[in-house]
């Protein structure tokens, strides 16, 4: 049984993380301080999530976390590899931390996440970058305590990627950023290979946890005082559908929506060409699911979405939005768009800004198109020039904001459930916090607020952000 195999797979890594932890308690008697360890996130919410199990092994071994890299002992970057600029990013920290190691030997450094699972990279680590002590992958994160150990025991590097899934892996601990709000994922890995994405190289199958497992975990964060739950998955519209009995994305959304003392569901992401009926349904009727969907549209163009494989059509996608809308009248939508595809011309574009116009998004993640070698669209001839892509994408930014801003304009009066986050980072007499809808509101108020969902009057339109009144 799965729990089980968990259940060893987790004991094995109790011994790794003892002596780890013992490692570093003889540390702190001698010194007089803990090892400090920091853990640098650099991808999506997957990748967010899998360092806050990153950091739950950490504190369990004995090292006090830290949010400065400079005067840290353990360093471990959680890569991405979703777009070049991400891997740029990467190598650049690498060339600082080599100065870093090379002043103080004693650090380990450690690198796990998407990146690390394309053989290129590793190679080039390999050659250029061998001073890095510890990696792993996306398959094997929960091997972590035992790779680490490794590396304390022998004092040379160790290298462990896995080229697939053996197991999902549950009951694995996590430090949560927040109290009040937790990340779940109900899925891990991608089969849609749309043609421009890494993540199904890097992150493997389709994989989805049971829906008894997903269940047992809200229970324990409800009781732990979360409110709000986030279900993760590259394409939560497909979650179930390769389980031993299979259950639908709708059905899952509708058993969270009865766990006692969970106030708020989100999910994401939803793929539009698996967005069925049944999880509209679920959708109206689960008073804690929020109105507010993002739901990436990539291209508003047929025959750009043919060539990403996206497989729906404009005029599918923005039927599938109307639907949404008559259902759910008072929903936001978000989206993801990316702009100088393999062979876009300027009326597939003008497709998209249409789209975009029509739509009318609440918010818009919008990308240049990325190489990613060994994707089907880094070989498609008429890759797009760098200036016309850029021009493309400035014109795209404004339609986007218009929209954003007619979206945000329809919000002020209305009075909206906000989940405080935090002060605000700017003024501390205000605190941040999130509408159902996913729009970010500052409003006057104190600590005493964080975590709590109170209703705030909106009174102003900043665009990318509200201003409210607390009522
Ligand atoms: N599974 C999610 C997306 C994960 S990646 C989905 O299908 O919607 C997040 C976003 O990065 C994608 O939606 C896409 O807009 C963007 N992206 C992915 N690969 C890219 C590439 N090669 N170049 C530019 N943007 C890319
Ligand atoms: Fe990438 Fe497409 Fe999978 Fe999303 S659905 S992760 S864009 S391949
Ligand atoms: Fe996420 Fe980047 Fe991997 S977007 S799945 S961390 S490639």
């Amino acid at each position: 049984m799965q729990l089980d195999e968990s259940e060893d797979v987790l004991k094995e890594q109790s011994e790794y993380i003892e002596y780890v932890r013992s490692w570093n308690d003889e540390y702190y008697r001698k010194n007089n301080r803990r090892r400090k360890a920091f853990c640098l996130t650099m991808g999506c919410q997957m990748n967010a999530h899998d360092s806050e199990k990153l950091v739950g092994y950490l504190e369990d071994m004995g090292y006090e976390m830290t949010n400065a890299e400079k005067g840290a002992d353990f360093v471990i970057y959680n890569t991405c590899c979703i777009r070049a600029n991400a891997e740029e990013k990467v190598y650049g920290r690498l060339g600082w931390l080599k100065t870093y190691k090379h002043k103080h030997p004693d650090v380990i450094i450690a690198m796990c996440g998407c990146m690390v699972q394309q053989d290129t990279v590793m190679e080039q680590i390999r050659r250029t970058y061998n001073f890095v002590d510890v990696i792993f992958g996306t398959f094997n994160l929960y091997t972590f305590p035992k790779l680490l150990a490794t590396r304390i025991q022998s004092g040379s590097s160790v290298y462990d990627i896995w080229t697939k899934s053996k197991k999902i892996v549950e009951s694995m601990s996590a430090m949560r950023e927040h109290k009040f709000k937790a990340s779940v994922n109900i899925m891990y890995g991608c089969n849609n290979f749309c043609s421009y994405c890494i993540v199904p190289y890097v992150r493997g199958r389709e994989r989805s946890r049971k829906p008894e497992d997903i269940i047992k975990e809200v229970e324990a964060l409800a009781a732990e005082g979360v409110k709000e739950v986030m279900l993760l998955g590259q394409n939560v519209n497909s979650y179930g559908k390769t389980l031993e009995n299979p259950v639908s994305f709708a059905e899952l959304l509708r058993m969270v929506n009865e766990v006692d003392g969970i106030e708020r569901i989100r999910f994401m992401t939803s793929h539009p060409k698996d967005l069925s009926d049944e999880l509209i349904a679920a959708m109206r009727d689960c008073d804690k699911v929020c109105n507010y969907l993002h739901l990436p549209v990539q291209s508003g163009s047929s025959r750009v979405l043919e060539k990403m494989n996206r497989r729906y059509t404009k005029e599918k996608y923005l039927e599938l939005v109307d639907k949404i809308k008559k259902e759910i009248p008072d929903i936001l939508i978000s989206t993801d768009i990316i702009v100088g595809f393999p062979g876009e011309t300027e009326e597939d574009f003008k497709e998209t800004l249409d789209v975009v116009d029509r739509v009318g998004y609440s918010t818009a993640f919008t990308f240049l198109y990325s190489k990613r070698e060994g994707t089907p669209a880094a070989k498609m001839d008429n890759q797009i020039d760098e200036e016309t892509a850029k021009e493309r994408f400035n014109r795209l930014l404004e339609h986007v904001n218009s929209g954003v801003e007619k979206i945000s304009e329809t919000l002020v009066g209305t009075v909206e459930n906000v989940l405080v986050e935090e002060i605000n980072r700017q003024d501390k007499t205000m605190v941040t916090g999130r509408t159902e809808r996913n729009s970010l509101v500052h409003f006057k108020g104190g600590e005493e607020l964080i975590g709590q969902v109170v209703p705030v009057k909106i009174t102003q339109n900043k665009i990318f952000y509200l201003i409210g009144e607390r009522m």
